[in-house]
Formats: structure tokens, sequence, C-alpha cells
């Protein structure tokens, strides 16, 4: 079976609920169109019920950009995954590098996150990637293959549909500044070698892997077109309905060219 490529928008701190409503309004009669791609939208806990109802069964699927993987309790100003699935959502962000750099969150909560998340039958996307500085000082590879061998010791024999992985390096978000598409396929393509070695061919050739980091209209054709990059985590292209519909486009055009 090949995978199905995924778009995913990543609203960050942004929109209010009305701009949501807005949004998810323009958004859903566009995103059926693209009968190939998994629409999903990494919208803010704020707007996450009303993006949840307004998608219903539709091919958008509602995602939250963080949860705390205990179920209830003592833990002030987090949200646990049932309160997430309560509300309609099927899909988590885990460990972006904005909660691992700003918020301090580390490879073992990225973790215990990650396990929790497949546990409760919410996909997680789980971000890895590098610093400008470690990958000048050639530390690209030591750093990612790190972060990704903590979540698949975690995740023992979780099939591999039930996660997907973002290569989002730190230096290309929010910068303008892209990897190039060969440099992107060189990490994802090392990142599914990686699987492969630990967990073996149906698992590797199963789990999804984006990359993220100034996608655009403009580079997203030939973002998509390396072998083994299976969609993208978009911010702020994702933030105008129409620049997300255009990636929605070009995911679909990659594997589904019109005639
Ligand atoms: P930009 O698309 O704004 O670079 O952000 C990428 C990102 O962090 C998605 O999670």
């Amino acid at each position: 079976m090949p995978r199905r490529p995924m778009m995913a928008a990543n609203w960050k701190m942004n929109k209010t609920v009305r701009e949501a409503q807005d949004y998810t309004a323009a958004l859903l009669p566009r995103a059926a169109d693209a009968e190939e791609v998994d629409v999903v939208v990494f919208a803010p806990f704020t707007c996450l019920h009303e993006v949840a109802r307004m998608a219903g069964d539709s091919a958008v699927v509602a995602g939250a950009q963080n949860f705390y993987y205990e179920d209830s309790g003592a833990y002030t100003g987090e949200i646990s995954a049932p309160m997430l699935l309560d509300v309609g959502v099927g899909a988590v962000i885990v460990g972006h590098s904005e909660r691992r750099e700003i918020f301090g969150e580390d490879d073992e909560m990225v973790a215990r996150k990650t396990k929790r998340a497949v546990e409760a039958d919410l996909l997680p996307v789980v971000c890895v990637g590098e610093t400008k500085e470690e990958r000048d000082a050639g530390g690209m590879w030591e750093k990612v293959s790190g972060q990704v061998r903590r979540v698949i010791d975690e995740l023992e024999d979780a099939g591999g549909e039930s996660v997907v992985f973002a290569y989002e390096p730190i230096w290309a978000i929010g910068t303008g500044d892209t990897a190039t598409p060969e440099d992107a396929q060189d990490a994802i393509g090392k990142i599914r070698d990686l699987l492969r070695e630990t967990r073996g061919d149906d698992f590797a050739e199963s789990v999804r892997i984006l990359y993220g980091g100034s996608v655009k209209p403009e580079n997203a054709a030939e973002i998509m077109a390396q072998k083994d990059i299976d969609g993208a985590l978009v911010g702020g292209a994702s933030l105008e309905v129409e620049s997300f519909v255009e990636l929605i486009e070009a995911a679909q055009n990659a594997v589904a060219p019109p005639e």
C-alpha cells in the first residue's frame, strides 16, 4: 500500500473562533476535492471544538498542537487525550521545536506523550530537527537520530500507521530559509532507514514522514516530489486558506497528476 500524503496546517498561537469558522467553512469543500490527501488542521485549543464540529465526518481532521500524557488530575493548564477525543480531535503534534525550546520539553516527555497518543488512538505527529549550530557543526544526524530513536523505543509493537514524523529543521521554521528538497530528502530518507533498521521493512514503509519549515505554494511541488517525503507540516503559509489549499493541491498532484 502506498503511503497517503498528508498536508497539515499548524496555526500555532493564531486565530479566534470566528476566524477558525470562516477558514474551516472555506476549506471543507476544497479539501474534499483532494481525494488522495489527508488534511489536518492543528488549531489552538480554543478553536478545536468548533473546527472538529464543522469538519464532522469530512476528510478534514481537527488536530491539537499539544497535550499532556496523564488523563486527568492536578495538572493546571494541561489538556489530556480523553479531553481531545471528547471534542472530536483525531491528531496531535508532539514535541514541536517551539515546545522543546521555549517550554523545555525533552526527549523523555516527547516519548511519553507519543506513547499515550498512540494508546488513545490519537495520531501523533512527532517533530524532530536540528538547530543551525548543530547542522553547521555536522551534528544534524546525531541530533535527529537520537530524537527518533527515543520515540521508537517507547512504541513497542505499535504499527507504522499509528505514528507520523515531521522533520522540521529549526533554522528553516518561520525564516523563509527552506531546506533544499535534496537536504530534506536526505534527512527524511535517513529517518526511514533508521526505522527500517530498528523495526523492519513493513513498519518503515508505512510510517509517514513530513517536512516542515517555510513550506509555501512556490516550493511545495518540489518537496512533495521527493521519494521519502509524504507531506508537509506548514506554519505561516497555512494561515490563509487559499495558500493552504494550494499546498493541498500540490500534494494531490504529486500522487494523482491532473490529466
Ligand atoms: P513555517 O511554515 O512558518 O516555517 O513553520 C513550520 C512549522 O513550525 C510547522 O510546524
